[in-house]
């Protein structure tokens, strides 16, 4: 990571904001997600597998095919520099969703979602595992059941959050994602 040039990507960015808000800020949907900050590595990651078609977004198609390598790279950098804003957690989900988030759970053997993505959400840059502070708790919960219901599997990073999506219920996937939207 941290091969990219933030300014070159601001210029290819201009289109993303119809979806993505300025600065990837503030989508104009909730299951859209939110990109600033989530990682360079990451999002890079995210990019070719969208470009390649292997993680499907109908909204998107098309509109990175005349983009190189380089240039995917420079958009990951512009985003990933972007200020993230954060929203507010439902109070009566909150309490439940920390519980989950920093320490899983062992009954249903759920590791810490903290062990990953950063005890204050904040992810792993260099490991690529994404921010989830700040994101829109509705996308969190799109994507939990994307992962478990089969249609977010990109490879073996992606296992890791099938095989943890697997043993979620729709309770805590709202719990947890409602959580971090406000962390
Ligand atoms: C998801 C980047 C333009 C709609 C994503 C993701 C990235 C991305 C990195 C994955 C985020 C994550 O995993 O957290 C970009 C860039 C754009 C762009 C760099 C401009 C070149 C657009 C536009 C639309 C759009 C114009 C709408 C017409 C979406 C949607 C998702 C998404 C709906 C989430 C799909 C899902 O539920 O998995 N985008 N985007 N994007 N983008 Fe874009
Ligand atoms: C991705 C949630 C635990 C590693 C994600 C995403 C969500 C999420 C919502 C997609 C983010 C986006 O699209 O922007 C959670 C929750 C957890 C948890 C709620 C606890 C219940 C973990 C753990 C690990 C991990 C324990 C590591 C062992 C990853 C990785 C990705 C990811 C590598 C990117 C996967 C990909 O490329 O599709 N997680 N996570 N997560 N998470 Fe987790």
């Amino acid at each position: 990571y941290g091969d990219g040039d933030p300014e070159a990507g601001k210029a290819n960015a201009t289109v993303c904001a119809g979806c993505h808000g300025q600065g990837g800020a503030q989508p104009i949907q909730p299951v859209y997600p939110k990109l600033s900050g989530l990682g360079e590595a990451y999002l890079f990651t995210q990019l070719r597998h969208i470009k390649s078609g292997d993680r499907q977004i109908p909204e998107m198609t098309g509109l990175l095919d005349n983009m190189s390598e380089q240039d995917l790279q420079d958009l990951a950098a512009y985003f990933n520099q972007q200020q993230m804003p954060i929203g507010q957690a439902n109070p009566e989900l909150v309490e439940q969703g920390k519980e989950l988030f920093r320490g899983g759970s062992l009954a249903k053997g759920i590791p810490a979602c903290s062990g990953c993505h950063n005890p204050q959400g904040m992810g792993n840059e260099p490991a690529a595992f994404p921010r989830l502070s700040g994101q829109h708790a509705d996308y969190v919960v799109k994507q939990l059941k994307a992962y478990r219901d089969g249609e977010r599997s990109t490879g073996a990073m992606s296992q890791i959050m099938i095989d943890i999506a697997a043993k979620l219920s729709d309770d805590e996937m709202e719990a947890v994602a409602s959580y971090v939207s406000g962390l």
